[in-house]
């Protein structure tokens, strides 16, 4: 989604914006723009990459300015749409949906206004330069102006012949940056890394004015406050390419590493303890009564995973919802239930709302699963589990996944003590594979190569199915996200069971189908399912484990796993469905980082 970067300082901060920028990217973006004052105001925009952004503001010089890359949601990507938005000498950019921007709009044509773009934010420029026509200065206008404002917004505001940037946040991510030559504001950490470690996170309804040398920042009831200075301790290094050749290929790379990581915690542990997840959670945890999972997209794979540790384990009914159909249906709550918001980002609209929503009908008892310290869905929750992912790029996520599923599972051991359901050797047992989950996923990398070869097949396909059974049809699910997401070729799973009752139809020597076929009890049954896509001529490619008994044969294609891993297998399965989207997406040519359409982090609904 949209990323925003900020700067006043005493050196020239151009380079500064751009380089911020460039950080963004993985964001998603269609076009990019900076507003920079010398006094007056000098805006750049321009449709495609921040290159372009880059080489147009080249022989730029500046100490103050704002800058942006835009994902479109109100107005086509062009150059006229891309922010930053003016009003006379008032340059704004935002992030997020203003949701009554129509009826805004209408009142300030009335007031004589003229519109040059499609966009929300235009009526936010706008709207800040009428109210200072009453309200003189800016900081005040801004405030006004945000609380006639519907909708999620970060916003950066700068003007002629005032040495202020003015910023504000709601449903949005925005943080500042403190450094020794200025003060600067970006969506997120990794813009900032370039100049400072020392951020402050802005809460909801918070306004701030950013000089050289100073922050102020009032809360929503326009009450001054403090909000604490915190150290990244991102690494610079973390969000830089290295000698791979795209994020997601060193992300699937890095999951050993962010697997050990995230489970660092457990490396000499006799036992699992509810205080993983927080200092209240031994009390939380132990009166759930059930849980309900939100999240969404790969996140939503996850809890659907977790679903069955969940239940098997510690025998507690579990349910997961796609937190943009849970934030507006009309459900049961109960309040006995452990609501899990699983997101990377932290910030996914959706799934921040589906939790006030939960909250708003009583249902207390919260836990987030963050890739994101100090994110909006971190800070919404009572309790707290961190994944140690490290920053992910690639839009297609790759080791959040794993290690959410090593949270979860996490979650579900925990529970499964608490309700006395964990004998003293399952958990030893369980102790023990979570402590060689990272040496089992580096094995099955050493895939890599036949995946390859795979790949080739794919490449001039439109459909593909995948198919999967228990745990494992959550994994044929994310599969199909992953191909189809970055490759661009239709993907759907199903539950193995399930082909028969429909999607059988659509198999013929043009449809690949991919499988997960573990070495679990329910191997059996999904070779049946096989045997019915071969007898329709369609071509089977099976994963399979070392000692399961599928054969190769004419249009059946089989790739082993090293070992089989039993409940937490899916952890491993998922590993050859990321490396074949992103083969299958190399050989077509496609954006792997950005694929089309798609941003990052999902700050609108
Ligand atoms: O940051 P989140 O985990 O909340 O994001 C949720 C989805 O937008 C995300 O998982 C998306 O589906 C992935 N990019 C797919 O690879």
């Amino acid at each position: 989604m949209c990323g925003i970067v900020a700067a006043v300082a005493e050196r020239n901060i151009v380079p500064v914006l751009i380089e911020g920028l460039r950080k963004l990217e993985y964001r998603g973006y269609d076009s990019a723009g900076v507003a920079l004052l010398n006094p007056t105001l000098t805006r750049l925009r321009s449709v495609g990459r921040v290159a372009e952004l880059a080489s147009l503001a080249e022989a730029q010089v500046a100490h103050h300015g704002i800058a942006h890359t835009r994902w479109a949601t109100h107005g086509v990507p062009s150059e006229r749409n891309a922010h930053p938005h003016v009003s006379e000498g008032l340059a704004v950019v935002h992030n997020g949906i203003i949701e009554n921007y129509a009826e805004l709009k209408a009142e300030l044509t009335a007031a004589g206004y003229v519109f040059t773009s499609d966009t929300d934010t235009e009526v936010v420029a706008h709207l800040i330069q009428h109210t200072q026509k009453t309200n003189n200065d800016l900081f005040d206008a801004v405030f006004a102006t945000t609380q006639r404002l519907i909708g999620a917004y970060a916003i950066a505001v700068i003007q002629e012949w005032d040495d202020r940037i003015v910023v504000a946040r709601q449903g949005a991510p925005l943080l500042l940056g403190v450094g020794e030559e200025g003060r600067y504001a970006a969506s997120d950490a990794s813009a900032l890394l370039q100049v400072t470690r020392q951020m402050i996170y802005l809460e909801e309804g918070d306004v701030a004015e950013l000089k050289r040398g100073s922050v102020r920042i009032v809360d929503r009831n326009h009450v001054a406050v403090e909000r604490a200075l915190h150290e990244s301790s991102l690494s610079a290094d973390a969000v830089e390419l290295g000698e791979y050749a795209h994020y997601m290929q060193k992300e699937i790379f890095e999951q050993p590493q962010a697997l050990a990581a995230t489970l660092e915690m457990i490396g000499g542990a006799q036992s699992f303890s509810p205080n993983l997840f927080g200092t209240d959670a031994p009390e939380l945890l132990a009166g759930a009564k059930s849980v309900l999972i939100l999240a969404c997209g790969t996140s939503f794979h996850a809890g659907l995973v977790a679903r069955y540790w969940i239940e098997q384990l510690a025998g507690i009914p579990c349910s997961v919802e796609i937190a943009s159909e849970y934030r507006y249906r009309v459900s049961v709550p109960h309040p006995d239930t452990l609501v899990v918001a699983i997101s990377q980002s932290g910030e996914t609209a959706d799934t921040l709302a589906s939790v006030k929503h939960a909250k708003a009908q009583g249902m207390m008892r919260t836990l987030a699963l963050c890739n994101v310290p100090e994110s909006a869905i971190v800070r919404e929750c009572a309790l707290r589990f961190l994944t140690r992912a490290g920053p992910e790029i690639g839009v297609a996520s790759t080791k959040a996944f794993t290690t959410q599923l090593a949270a979860l599972f996490l979650l579900a051991a925990t529970l499964a003590k608490q309700q006395g359901h964990l004998s003293a050797s399952d958990e030893a047992e369980h102790l023990t594979a979570l402590r060689h989950l990272p040496v089992a996923v580096q094995n099955v990398l050493a895939l890599e190569d036949d995946i390859r070869a795979w790949a080739q097949r794919f490449s001039d396909k439109h459909h593909a199915l995948f198919l999967g059974r228990g745990h494992h049809f959550p994994i044929a699910l994310e599969g199909a996200l992953k191909l189809k997401e970055i490759s661009y070729i239709h993907a759907e799973a199903y539950a193995a069971g399930e082909l028969k009752h429909g999607p059988l139809a659509l198999v013929d020597e043009d449809m690949p189908v991919v499988s997960i076929a573990p070495n679990d009890a329910l191997l059996e049954k999904l070779k049946s399912n096989l045997k019915e896509v071969a007898a329709r001529g369609g071509e089977l490619y099976v994963f399979a484990d070392a000692d399961s008994h599928v054969d190769e044969e004419p249009g059946v294609h089989v790739l082993r796993l090293p070992e089989h891993y039993g409940l937490l297998s899916p952890v491993l399965h998922v590993v050859p469905l990321q490396l074949l989207s992103y083969h299958v997406a190399l050989v077509k040519g496609t954006d792997v980082d950005k694929p089309r359409n798609l941003a990052k982090s999902v700050t609108v609904e």
